[in-house]
């Protein structure tokens, strides 16, 4: 059933990067518990442009979870408190009438604060733009059936695709560490046959992007597991870490 509730919400508020942030207290009123989070954030925004008052800045697109851009931390949980589900599905009727929440920005040396709530995942681009790919070179796609491919693979590979880049993970984890969107990315291609060419080149190239970016090692905490959206099984970074020492052992890839 609909109900309207009212909440407190304490924001991160920062100008820009050089700015020293801090949390602002905002009242948010006659919030319909069927609004999703940041229909409850418009509904805030409103109210601050109505009083001549910055709103808050943001990040959001699809708002049907398959985009990746939205994200914040809710009472210290990335993406909120609901598992398998990204910021904009989540709903007002997981809150309570009268609940304080707490919204922070993404925390990650990887990840530059760009204002409030909005930071820079460009270096999850980056991590992309040193492997995770296949070269496609001239000719007409190969008619997919004569490539066949066991169920149970296409399944583990699907499921490894099923990442949206919305970097929670990092943000999840304490070493700040992107081994779940790699490991992601890194099966997803290295499953399918037509992963194969580039694999050792391609762990090689984002494990060392992964460093440089500034992100952290795996610790096993499995709070990237936990808090990802799309509940991208820690089993990736294990395949990682094979498709690694592969690439080290037995490849001429250094
Ligand atoms: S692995 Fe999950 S949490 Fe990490 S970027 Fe992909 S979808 Fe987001
Ligand atoms: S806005 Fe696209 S996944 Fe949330």
């Amino acid at each position: 059933m609909t109900k309207s509730i009212t909440l407190t919400l304490k924001v991160w508020r920062q100008q820009d990067p050089q700015s020293r942030g801090r949390l602002e207290t905002y009242e948010a009123r006659d919030i319909s518990t069927d609004m999703s989070f940041l229909e409850m954030l418009d509904v805030v925004n409103e109210q601050l442009t109505l009083e001549g008052r910055e709103p808050i800045a943001f990040d959001h697109d699809c708002r049907e979870g398959i985009c990746g851009t939205c994200g914040a931390v809710v009472n210290g949980r990335p993406h909120g408190p609901e598992k398998g589900t990204t910021l904009c599905q989540l709903h007002m009727r997981h809150f309570s009438d009268g609940d304080t929440i707490v919204i922070e920005p993404w925390r990650a040396r990887a990840f530059a604060l760009i204002k409030d709530l909005a930071v820079d995942r460009g270096a999850l681009d980056r991590l992309i733009r040193a492997g995770g790919y296949i070269s496609a070179n001239t000719g007409g796609a190969p008619d997919g059936n004569n490539i066949l491919v066991p169920q149970e693979t296409a399944e583990l590979a699907m499921d490894a695709a099923a990442c949206i880049g919305c970097g929670a993970c990092v943000a999840a984890c304490p070493n700040a560490s992107a081994m779940l969107f790699v490991g992601a990315k890194v099966s997803h291609l290295a499953l399918l046959p037509q992963g194969h060419p580039e694999a050792a080149a391609r762990a090689t190239a984002m494990v060392r992007e992964m460093d440089r970016l500034g992100f952290g090692n795996c610790g096993n905490e499995r709070e990237c597991e936990a808090e990802c959206p799309k509940e991208i099984k820690i089993t990736n970074i294990a395949r990682l870490n094979r498709e690694f020492l592969k690439a080290r052992f037995f490849s001429s890839v250094r």
